[in-house]
């Protein structure tokens, strides 16, 4: 799936917090830039071959910026690692347009939004859209510490510091997060938003179920990678349909690779089901998908997989390819 590109610059950069920097991005002419939905993220195309995923956590309203915030992973592959060493002011850079898998349902009396680390960016867009509407909401931020919490300024003294909560582990227990103080029972007409790394997730979604929610009230996106491959998995093969060529697919591969080494040309992005970029037409068999970019409806109806991540069901795939 193309995505359009844009040239932009780094107009700031900020430490916000321990490990992780805010960078700001304009267009280069000071034009507009392309309007986003809160939840929304762009690819960000670092210059050094690398392609990373970054959700925009200013003000959807807002649209001489766009706002990142990144963490210094240290298990990345290099691309959070670039950003923190040598993305400085003024750099350029190539972005994508902005795109969302993590979207707001307005429509609703209360949002409940549940941020772990620096899964908070998108959160923020969130919020600020939430203010702007006038709607009832809460933003509860763990983190580890007051020193790894980032856009401190927003969440204290700005717009959102009556509905921001923050949980720390090294503060006092009356303050950590407690999903039966802090969210409760399901309620009707509430929608929970959850983003944070894996074992956040799981946590706090199965606190969730737990209490009742229902699934189509839980919207839920992951940060930073998660296993594609699994104990398990077993071969398959796929075949393009365009050429007819068919290939295996090994236990420890996954379909993007064996294509790729098998001479396809095959866009990628994140490689780890976020992003959308390798989504391919299913024309016959059955996906086992492992993806976070499509909705629970879309995996359902089978006809489009993510190639980075997804496997098969079926012992044959027949991709549009
Ligand atoms: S490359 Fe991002 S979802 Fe597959």
């Amino acid at each position: 799936m193309e995505n359009p590109k844009l040239d932009v610059r780094v107009v700031r950069r900020i430490d916000e917090a321990e490990g992780i920097v805010s960078i700001e991005l304009a267009c280069e002419d000071g034009q507009a830039l392309p309007a986003f939905a809160a939840g929304a993220h762009i690819d960000v195309h670092l210059g050094n071959g690398l392609v990373r995923q970054y959700s925009l956590c200013n003000d959807p309203a807002e649209r001489h910026r766009y706002l990142l915030g990144i963490l210094r992973e240290p298990a990345s592959r290099g691309g959070s690692e670039f950003v923190h060493a040598a993305l400085r002011e003024g750099a350029r850079l190539t972005i994508g347009a902005p795109r969302c898998n993590f979207p707001l349902v307005e429509a609703v009396q209360r949002s409940i939004l549940l941020a772990g680390g620096i899964g908070v960016t998108p959160l923020l867009a969130m919020a600020h859209r939430l203010a702007a509407l006038g709607q009832d909401f809460t933003l509860h931020y763990c983190a580890r510490s007051l020193s790894r919490v980032a856009f401190r300024d927003v969440l204290q003294d700005g717009p959102l510091a009556r509905r921001a909560y923050l949980h720390l582990d090294d503060g006092a227990v009356s303050q950590r997060f407690d999903f039966d103080w802090d969210v409760g029972p399901a309620m009707p007409e509430t929608h929970l938003y959850i983003c944070g790394p894996d074992g956040f997730i799981r946590f706090v979604a199965e606190a969730a179920a737990l209490r009742g929610w229902p699934k189509e009230q839980i919207h839920v996106e992951y940060f930073g990678a998660q296993s594609v491959g699994e104990a398990g998995d077993k071969p398959f093969t796929v075949t393009a349909a365009r050429s007819g060529k068919t290939v295996e697919v090994g236990a420890d591969q996954t379909i993007a690779q064996a294509l790729t080494d098998a001479g396809f040309d095959i866009a990628l992005s994140c490689e780890q089901g976020i992003c959308g970029t390798c989504l391919t037409t299913v024309l016959k068999g059955e996906p086992l998908h492992r993806d976070d970019c499509l909705t629970d409806a879309e995996r359902q109806g089978n006809k489009l997989m993510a190639i980075c991540c997804s496997r098969a069901k079926s012992a044959t795939l027949v991709l549009d390819l």
